[in-house]
């Protein structure tokens, strides 16, 4: 049971932690949509949502979509990841969703990663990394990432949910992820970058062959 079958365990694990009458904080993504899927009948009172996509879907299902500035903050949030280490760390950001993620992320009180076996590694970067940019700063950005050692690729034909672009960074070997994410953070232009090290998951639930696995 890796792939699709992991990422459902995982996220149904996640779902028997919403706590009833509660409002969370919802990712987004194909493992996030198992999350989504296993919350009717939870009595979830609402979610602050990171992405359209994930907002269409909570709606459908007739969960109300709450605005951030609408709550103090958030006792959960689920969200998935493209790559978690052993530290609980994570690159974020293959839909593009990144930015809203990070700031969804930061308000909560406790943030459940979602994921399949697949996705843990022993160091962050075989993913590329994406980062939001302004579009203004595309180039400026692309030069500073190649000065960074990597190999920036602009995603053809996207725009985030915010108006902007992404740069997939390919060939990092990211030995320091809370180094590389502020230094990110410090360049003009860049919106987010997809590091969640500065503020890492607080649980990892892994779906594979052999159940659920709880890392903390
Ligand atoms: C979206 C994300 C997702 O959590 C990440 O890309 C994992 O997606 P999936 O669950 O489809 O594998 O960060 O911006």
């Amino acid at each position: 049971m890796g792939g699709e079958a992991g990422k459902r365990a995982a996220a149904e694990a996640a779902a028997a932690l919403v706590e009833a009458g509660s409002v969370i904080g919802v990712g987004t993504g194909s493992t996030v949509n198992h999350f989504i899927d296993a919350l009717p009948g939870r009595d979830c009172r609402g979610a602050v949502s990171s992405s359209e996509a994930s907002s269409a879907r909570l709606r459908e299902l007739g969960i109300p979509v709450l605005d951030a500035n609408e709550v103090d903050g958030l006792a959960l949030y689920v969200d998935g990841a493209d790559e978690v280490n052993r530290h609980l760390q994570m690159i974020k950001g293959g839909g593009g969703a990144l930015t809203r993620e990070k700031i969804v992320a930061a308000m909560s009180d406790r943030f459940v990663c979602i994921v399949d076996a697949a996705k843990r590694v022993g160091v962050l970067g075989a993913f590329p990394l994406p980062v939001e940019v302004i579009p203004m700063a595309r180039s400026f950005i692309g030069r500073e990432l190649a000065r960074l050692g990597g190999r920036p690729v602009l995603r053809e034909g996207f725009t985030t949910d915010n108006g902007n672009l992404i740069l997939d960074v390919h060939g990092l070997e990211i030995a320091e992820p809370i180094r590389l994410e502020r230094a990110l953070n410090d360049l003009p232009g860049v919106v987010t970058n997809g590091l969640f090290a500065l503020r890492p998951a607080d649980l990892l639930l892994v779906g594979s062959e052999g159940g659920v696995e709880r890392v903390e």
